[in-house]
This record gives C-alpha cells, structure tokens and sequence, in this order.
C-alpha cells in the first residue's frame, strides 16, 4: 500500500490499556478545537490480563487491528501509556541548569531511586516548576523510570498494528492530569468553546460536576479509581507535587461481591455494573449498596493515608478539593461517600471540557466520561503538541 499525507497531521488517537479494558479516543483538528471523532471502551478475551498483569500482547494487537478497521481510525498520531503501577515517579528539587546538564545531574541521581539496573530501565524526565525550598530557589524535576521490558511490550504491540513509531508513551497518571487541565482551568461563566455548526461543546453536561475554578495556590487532589489500581495525585498551584499508586480499586468491590452472593468475577462485574445504574435509577437495593459502601470506605482509607503523607512530607495542613475520575467514579454517589469519609468536597472530573463532539455512539461516550479520561488526555497531547 502506497500512502500520502498533505500538510500537518489531522487527527490524533490515544489508547488506555488498562487492565480491565481498552479504551480508544481519537480527536481531529477542527477550525475551533480538537473534536472527537471516535471513542470506544472494549473489554479483553479471558487470560488478557491476569492479576492486573498483561499476558498475551498479541491479542490486543489484534483488537486494535479489529477496531482501527470497523471505527477507520487513523494512525496519523498516536499516543499510549504505561501504567504508573509500573513506573516509579520521584520529585527532585535540583538547582536550575541546562537541560543538557540536568540530564546528566538527573542520571547520576537516578541510581539511588531505581530498585533496578539501570541498564535495563528507561529514564526521562521533565522540569516540573520553580519552588522555594529552604530560602532558595530550586528547580523542581519529574524522574519517571520504566523497565525496558515493559516498555518494549506495549512498543511491540504498536509496531505489529503498523505504528512503527508512537509519538509518545506516557504514563497514565500524567494522562489523567493532561485530561483534566481544562476543567480544572476553567473558570465559571460562559463556555470558552465555540461549537461549529452541529457540534455542541462538551463542557456543561448535567451529571458532571461543575467546574471547580481552582485557585492558583489550591492544592487538589486529582483521584482516578479504575478496576486494579487508584491513581492518587496531588497538584499545588496546577504543578504536580505527589503522585501514588496503591492497589485497591474497583476490582476489590467486584471480589467482596463475589464472595457475599457466591457468584463467579464476571457475574459479580456484571451485577455490580447492573446495580450501579439500577440504583442510578431509583431502585435502590440497600443491602448491596452496604457490601460496595464497604470496600469505598477501605478505598477511602487509603487514599486518606496518602493525603495525611503528602500532607505531612509537604507541611500543607489541607488538601482542597479531590476530582475523581477512572470507571469506578460511576459508582452511585462515590462522590458523596468519599466526600464524607475524607472530609474535603469530591467533584467529579469532566475530561471533555472544550472539546467538541461528533459521535454516533455519544450517548455512551457520555455515560462513560470519567473512564475515557486516560484516552482524553493522551489524545490531547497530538492536538495540543501542533497548536
Ligand atoms: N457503571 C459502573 N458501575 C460501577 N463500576 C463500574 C461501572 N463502569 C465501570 N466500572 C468499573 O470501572 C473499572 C474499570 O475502570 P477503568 O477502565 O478506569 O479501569 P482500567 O483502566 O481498566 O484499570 P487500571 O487502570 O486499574 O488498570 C472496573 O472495575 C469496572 O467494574
Ligand atoms: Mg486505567
């Protein structure tokens, strides 16, 4: 096949390979904003994933190949994410420098976080902001590391779908944020987004929370629960400060609802995602509602234990305002549950504040806002990277 491409790239594609899903997210360029133009959430075939760990990379090659043909996505850009479980992120306040210089301050550093050979992980990093730190300005870096072999995996999985190079392979708990930056810039009032004919902004839809037009000095927490593990990051002054991974997630309450009704994981999965939008409906089965609520509290607690860390190590008595995303966040009233057991407002995160949309599947595309979020935010780095 013999292929041309005029002028800069169109379109711009993200796909999550989360551990329960896949998710996809393709946005073009449009004359008033990025729009999206294809979305999907696809579950794997059995033995894909097992404990959260990839097992057969060539059935998710097989499953892009699959969607890219039924959706007609294209591969003009695309970006991917490793799975912060799988990366270690350390915040080093170094003095300001070159960015030559700095790499080299940054490697020589590098070996005292890194529990691995350094020869067999791939480091890079990035100059987060400015801090005061001790009566001096420092220069605030990002170290993120990843084993090679890990990194090869998802590489080889592009590459065999015909992306022999990805434009970037980013880490998801930074996707999270790039997904969110809007929302959470966003101040009341108008939408900023001007729809051309036929497509509508995407930033007021009722179910979402409003936007939370944070301070320049808040501190928020940027919470993404999904089935393996929840992503807790915390941002002072929109500048990333904290970023943890523990393993409790939605796969939790599907295992306690397993075990309390006697039912295999994926009636368990199903009943829990049937009750979710029963009781989104209004027919409330409280005794159900109580197993969940119980594993939201174990969640909250340690989402808590990370806050009182990041509170003590940082010297902030107070943690503002948590967003919360990732497919978990659909459970009913998750906001207001954690919102009570972490004492502090839980908003819920619209990653499609100023983009516009032009889907056929839009209904679900909608319901599923939050569990897009990774997707959302790696597709914006192609619209964003051209502006
Ligand atoms: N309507 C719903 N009600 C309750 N839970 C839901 C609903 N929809 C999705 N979930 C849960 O959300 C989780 C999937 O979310 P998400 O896609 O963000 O996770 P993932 O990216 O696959 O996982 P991870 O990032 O932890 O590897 C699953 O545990 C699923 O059961
Ligand atoms: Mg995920």
């Amino acid at each position: 096949m013999f292929g041309f491409r005029f002028g800069p790239p169109k379109f711009s594609l993200g796909v999550d390979i989360g551990s329960s899903a896949l998710k996809y997210v393709m946005l073009k360029k449009g004359k008033t904003g990025p729009e999206v133009v294809a979305a999907g959430i696809e579950s794997y075939p059995e033995g894909v994933f097992v404990d959260g760990i990839m097992q057969d990379p060539n059935a998710i090659s097989q499953m892009i190949k699959n969607i890219k043909k039924e959706q007609n996505l294209k591969f003009e850009q695309v970006f991917t994410s490793i799975a912060s479980q799988n990366t270690i992120l350390r915040f080093l306040p170094l003095p300001e420098m070159e960015d030559e210089e700095l790499k080299h301050a940054i490697e020589g550093e590098a070996e005292q976080y890194v529990p691995y050979p350094l020869e067999t992980v791939n480091l890079n990093f990035a100059r987060l902001a400015k801090v005061e730190q001790d009566g001096t300005t420092r220069l605030l870096c990002l170290l993120a590391v990843a084993q090679k072999e890990q990194v090869e995996s998802i590489v080889g999985i592009f590459r065999s779908v015909g992306v022999k190079q990805l434009d970037a392979l980013d880490i998801d708990s930074l996707a999270i944020i790039n997904s969110l930056e809007k929302f959470m810039k966003r101040k009341s009032g108008p939408d900023d987004v001007v729809a051309e004919e036929g497509d509508e902004p995407m930033g007021t839809m009722s179910g979402v929370g409003s936007s939370p037009d944070i301070g320049d000095d808040e501190v928020v927490a940027i919470v993404c629960i999904g089935a393996r593990s929840t992503i807790i990051n915390v941002l002072k002054g929109h500048v990333l400060r904290f970023s943890r991974n523990v393993q409790i997630s939605g796969n939790n309450i599907t295992e306690v609802i397993r075990s309390v009704y006697k039912f295999t994981f994926s009636e368990a999965e199903t009943t829990k995602i049937e009750k979710s939008v029963a009781s989104v409906q209004g027919e409330v089965d409280q005794e159900f509602l109580d197993v969940v609520h119980t594993t939201i509290e174990e969640i909250a607690g340690e989402i808590r234990r990370s806050f009182d860390y990041f509170k003590a190590q940082h010297r902030e008595p107070l943690i503002h305002r948590v967003i919360l995303t990732g497919g978990t966040a659909k459970i009913k009233d998750i906001d207001k549950l954690l919102s009570s057991e972490l004492s502090v407002e839980v908003v819920l995160g619209d990653p499609s504040v100023g983009i516009l949309r032009a889907l056929p599947n839009e209904d679900s595309f909608i319901e599923n806002l939050q569990q897009y979020s990774v997707a959302i935010g790696l597709a914006l780095r192609g619209v964003e990277a051209n502006d």
